[in-house]
């Protein structure tokens, strides 16, 4: 019998890597393809432990090369495709909206048209899988939650990028046929996060003395999942997801920044062995996010009703794990925050103290 064959985009990204470990591990009858340009948020190093499994496989290709995306599908001819790689950080977007526009809009529809030219109108075990944001329906302000049916209002130049690839996901649904899937994430946390993201930069920080930049007043709200609980949901909607259909993750753990950030703090003072409320002496807080969205918050229940997913890690723990993970893994650290992440911390945090 042929092993199913499925391409998954960005799997050398954050979330990307521990989709790519656990496919690789869990299901020995697939051949994973792992397709990456290696951006600077591409790290081969974060699946190092995975690379000479028997069954799977690393292809560098830029989405937007749509020339290198038909070859590839006429090479492998991919059953499935489980799409993550995208331009992830708000803030880089709103630097340099058109790297957005092409990587995450024209790359989705590359990949889309790829699909389609390979899979010729025969869909049978055919699937696209399309790994999307909760940011695409904007921001809450007076309490409720993001459902599959809230209406998108994405307000930040990622997550129109996102949303339009979004829509673009469904139109090849609607128009050829080609089944699709789309699940729509809140915040992830844990291991192999590139520090430019909240969490990471923190941690790093702390452990560096350096002052912590709190956007704003702290009190924007995110609803935080571990990393892990994030790849296993894809995993149940990859096999269980009904085709067409869009489903929420999170884990209905809401956090307003400045509340997250002293948390960590706590942890990090505890970790490193220093005095109590010393970390948070480095908490600045420094001009606002352009256009920063307020609140986001994920109603997860046709997930967990339909699917049975369920979030494994209570907050408390998946934060003491991550923080361990990057205090044990300075290596990694310091080689991805070494050359251009200088450069860009520069730019970004400079002449900005509120
Ligand atoms: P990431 O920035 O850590 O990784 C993105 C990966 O995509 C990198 O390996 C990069 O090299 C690759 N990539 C970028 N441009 C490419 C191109 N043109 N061609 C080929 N590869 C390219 O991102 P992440 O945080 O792991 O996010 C993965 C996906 O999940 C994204 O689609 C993002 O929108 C979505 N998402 C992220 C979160 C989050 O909290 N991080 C939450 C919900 C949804
Ligand atoms: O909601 C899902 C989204 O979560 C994903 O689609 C994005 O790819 C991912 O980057 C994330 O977006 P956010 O903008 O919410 O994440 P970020 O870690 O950049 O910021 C989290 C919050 O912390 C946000 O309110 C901005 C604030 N912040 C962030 C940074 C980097 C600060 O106060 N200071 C900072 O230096």
């Amino acid at each position: 019998m042929t092993k199913k064959k499925i391409l998954i985009t960005g799997g050398a990204g954050f979330i990307g890597s521990h989709v790519i470990r656990l496919f690789v591990k869990k299901y020995s009858d697939y051949e994973i393809y792992n397709l990456d340009n290696l951006t600077y948020a591409g790290n081969l190093k974060n699946i190092s432990d995975i690379e000479n499994a028997s069954n799977y496989h690393f292809l560098k290709i830029d989405l937007v090369d749509a020339i290198a995306l038909n070859a590839i599908f006429d090479e492998h001819k991919f059953d499935s495709v489980i799409h993550l790689a995208a331009e992830s950080h708000v803030d880089r977007s709103i630097t340099n909206p058109l790297d957005f526009v092409m990587t995450n809009v024209v790359g989705t529809v590359n990949l889309l048209n790829a699909a389609k030219n390979c899979w010729k109108g025969n869909f049978e075990n055919k699937l696209f899988y399309h790994v999307s944001t909760d940011e695409v329906y904007g921001s809450l302000h007076d309490g409720g939650f993001f459902l599959e049916t809230t209406p998108y209002d994405p307000q930040s130049p990622y997550s129109a990028s996102k949303a339009s690839s979004d829509h673009f996901v469904r139109a090849y649904h609607n128009t050829y046929k080609i089944p699709i899937v789309i699940s729509n994430c809140s915040n992830n946390y844990g291991p192999n996060q590139f520090p430019e993201k909240l969490i990471p930069l923190f941690i790093n920080n702390i452990r560096n003395n350096k002052p912590l930049p709190v956007y704003g007043k702290g009190e924007n709200v995110r609803d935080w999942l571990y990393v892990i609980d994030h790849a296993r949901a894809i995993d149940d909607v990859f096999h269980k997801g009904k085709i067409g259909e869009t489903y929420n993750i999170g884990g209905f753990n809401e956090w307003k920044n400045i509340d997250l950030i002293k948390v960590i703090c706590k942890v990090m003072d505890k970790k490193l062995g220093r005095e109590m409320g010393e970390s948070e002496k480095l908490i600045s807080y420094v001009i606002d996010r352009a256009g920063h969205d307020l609140r986001y918050a994920i109603d997860a229940n046709k997930i967990m009703n339909e699917l049975g997913w369920q979030p494994s890690l209570q907050f408390e723990e998946g934060i003491e794990k991550t923080i361990d993970w990057y205090l044990n893994n300075q290596d990694w650290m310091d080689e991805v925050t070494s050359g251009n992440y200088q450069k860009y911390y520069e730019k970004m945090y400079s002449n900005n103290a509120e």
